[in-house]
């Protein structure tokens, strides 16, 4: 195989391009992380994640994936046997489901067709009718299906039952590309982790931490070490852990933050609610169906696109991967082969979104699916506004 000509276009919804900023400083020596300079560091850095979640509160930052955080989220709140109320929005939804059965939680799992998020009004139905219930985990971005949850309303759902269970959200997505408020939102545990709007590479997991969520951890029985949170906030009080952490990524989500920063929270949230709304209006221009189904809850970081009858969504990915070193998203579980996933967050500009989508266009072509070529003019017509 000859080396590709140009950048690789990685259109994934996550792991995210990298910008070379972050790289580079990835690339620095590691240092002794039991030394000054680790201390300063990990004290800047843990202090500048707050904003970013909507949290003034402290965040965990493990060396893990998501799903060490998600862990992280049940077993420092939740003891054996507890009853835990989930909502099936597509395949994260489902794995943390299944984790939590794992752990030995109690999960009334409320079915979904994986083209709509969480029902308010389920919430509060299903509160009012039981007071045992612990915790309720809702997955703010389904990264599955395109669809993003209304985190707000499901806050107010709660209070309408004046129910004390746990709100505990997955971000893993949206965290950094998506507003998000922890705090005004009352969320106790914040799930998210490194390698999607914030710029890195995978390998750190975070859980931002509420009051009552502390409260509840004193008293939660569910089996933990590593995960506690307990040791870990002790120790970074003064800039260390209780274990040789990940000292190059947090090298790396310094320069993340900083970008982050640099260029606006609300700014990067309506940069990428533009790049949604292009994405959509090619999608719909091409004579194609987004799979999100309700318009207050399309994603702003990818869009899940189904191919019609007689087409392997896969097999388009494969062509296109091929022919324009492009990577889309795969279907996953029980939309294998039915959609793929375009990708829209991140380190992104409008230009390298025209190009995401000029590639689309073509490998659907390529491909024989019946496409109106206006889609890609739909999109920079949107992307083109003064
Ligand atoms: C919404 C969501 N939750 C959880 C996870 C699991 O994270 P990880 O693969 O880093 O363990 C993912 C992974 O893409 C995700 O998109």
């Amino acid at each position: 195989m000859p080396y590709p000509a140009g950048r690789h276009f990685l259109q994934i919804p996550g792991p995210t391009n990298v910008p070379d900023r972050v790289l580079r400083a990835i690339s620095a020596p590691t240092i002794d992380h039991r030394g000054p300079d680790f201390g300063t560091l990990a004290t800047e850095v843990l202090g500048a994640l707050g904003p970013v979640f909507g949290t003034t509160r402290p965040v965990v930052a493990y060396p893990s994936s998501g799903t060490g955080a998600w862990e992280a989220a049940l077993v420092n709140t939740l003891s054996p046997g507890d009853r835990v109320l989930a909502f099936e929005t597509g395949h994260f939804a489902t794995l943390w489901r299944e984790l939590a059965g794992n752990l030995g939680l109690d999960v009334d799992f409320v079915p979904g067709d994986w083209r709509h998020g969480v029902d308010p009004d389920v919430v509060r139905d299903k509160l009012r009718a039981d007071r045992d219930i612990k915790a309720v985990c809702v997955v703010h971005n389904e990264t599955s299906t395109g669809v993003t949850s209304r985190i707000a309303e499901i806050r107010r759902a709660i209070d309408d039952a004046d129910h004390p269970a746990l709100l505990l959200v997955d971000t893993v997505s949206s965290l950094g590309s998506v507003d998000y408020r922890h705090d005004e939102w009352g969320v106790d545990v914040t799930v998210s982790c490194s390698q999607k709007g914030l710029l890195l590479p995978p390998g750190l997991g975070f859980n931002a931490v509420s009051a009552k969520a502390l409260l509840a951890a004193e008293t939660a029985t569910l089996p933990r070490s590593y995960w506690d949170w307990r040791p870990i906030l002790a120790a970074n009080e003064r800039g260390f852990f209780p274990y040789t952490p990940p000292t190059n990524l947090l090298y790396g989500l310094k320069e993340s933050l900083a970008i982050l920063q640099e260029e606006g929270l609300p700014q990067v949230f309506a940069r990428h609610e533009r790049h949604a709304a292009a994405t959509r209006a090619a999608v719909r221009a091409w004579g194609l169906e987004v799979l999100c189904l309700d318009e207050r809850e399309h994603s702003p970081v990818l869009t899940a696109v189904l191919v019609p009858d007689g087409h392997d969504a896969d097999k388009i990915r494969a062509l296109i991967l091929d022919r324009f070193n492009m990577s889309l998203g795969t279907g996953l579980g029980r939309l294998a082969g039915r959609v793929f996933r375009i990708g829209h967050l991140g380190h992104l500009n409008d230009v390298s979104l025209a190009g995401t989508l000029a590639g689309v266009q073509m490998g659907l072509e390529l491909a024989g699916v019946p496409v109106d070529p206006s889609g890609i003019t739909a999109a920079l017509s949107v992307l083109g506004q003064p």
